[in-house]
């Protein structure tokens, strides 16, 4: 498939791979096309991480909650919010860096989710299979201490990558106009909510879910199960301890 509208239209999250690995050459094209993304300024504030290594790829599986992707995937990038390389070029040349700020962090995490997003583009128009792993940033304090992450450094999410061993249906999206807003933000009505979302709530896929975790709605899946108030809490308290640490909010 070469088609770029078919690769996006096609494309779908790949969670099983085979033992194939991915060729050097090839990993290195998708990355240097990744880096030809849109970057703020043209400052390139982010640093790509890639485990190859089997035992440092089980060293990370715990803090993605032993997502099985992280130890079957031949390869793992790391995608990291990178002031770091910028900061000590700017010194090294009299500049003074202004960037141990929120602001700073955010230009810097936006930098490494768009060159993410176009590796994975490209890896997918070859092909191979990804999965982004949100993992990442519950976990940022315990992934900067393995992968050695500076002050500075802030990794933001993480892709596996391989050879598919799978080709699981396409799952579903909200329709174009239940995300699509002409000229200002038009708020929802409560009609529009059930019109939006009523596919997705009468999937079978979607009621199995809802019954399997005995809730009443699909909504409390997520509300109870997966994405809970108090974990939420939990990691964006160690992320704002994250930030500090790596000196984005001085
Ligand atoms: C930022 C981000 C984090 C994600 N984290 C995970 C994850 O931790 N585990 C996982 O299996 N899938 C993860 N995914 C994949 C989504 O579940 C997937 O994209 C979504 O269900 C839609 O499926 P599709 O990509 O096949 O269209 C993540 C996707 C994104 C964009």
């Amino acid at each position: 498939m070469t088609n770029i509208s078919d690769i996006l239209m096609n494309r779908r999250t790949i969670r099983k791979y085979t033992s194939e690995p991915v060729d050097d050459n090839l990993l290195n094209e998708l990355l240097l096309m990744g880096c030809r993304t849109s970057t703020t300024g043209n400052m390139q504030v982010y640093s790509i991480i890639v485990n190859r290594d089997e035992q440092l790829r089980k060293d990370l599986a715990p803090f993605h909650f032993n997502q099985k992707m992280i130890t079957e995937a031949p390869v793992v990038l790391t995608f990291c919010a990178d002031f770091n390389r910028f900061n000590k070029w700017c010194l090294l040349r009299k500049a003074e860096p202004g960037y141990d700020n929120f602001l700073s962090f955010m230009t810097a995490a936006i930098d490494a989710l768009l060159v993410a997003q176009t590796v994975c583009i490209a890896a997918e128009s070859r092909g191979l299979g990804i999965c982004y792993l949100g993992t990442t940033t519950y976990n940022a304090d315990k992934i900067i201490t393995l992968l050695k992450l500076p002050r500075g450094v802030v990794p933001v999410t993480t892709v596996t990558l391989g050879w598919p061993a799978e080709n699981p249906d396409q799952v579903d999206r909200l329709p174009l106009e239940a995300v699509i807003h002409s000229e200002t933000y038009r708020d929802y009505s409560l009609e529009e909510l059930d019109k939006y979302y009523k596919e997705k709530e009468e999937r079978s896929d979607s009621k199995q879910f809802t019954s399997e975790n005995i809730k009443q709605t699909l909504a409390q899946v997520f509300t109870d199960i997966r994405y809970k108030k108090a974990d939420n809490e939990y990691f964006s308290k160690v992320l704002l301890q994250v930030l500090k640490d790596q000196g984005f909010l001085e």
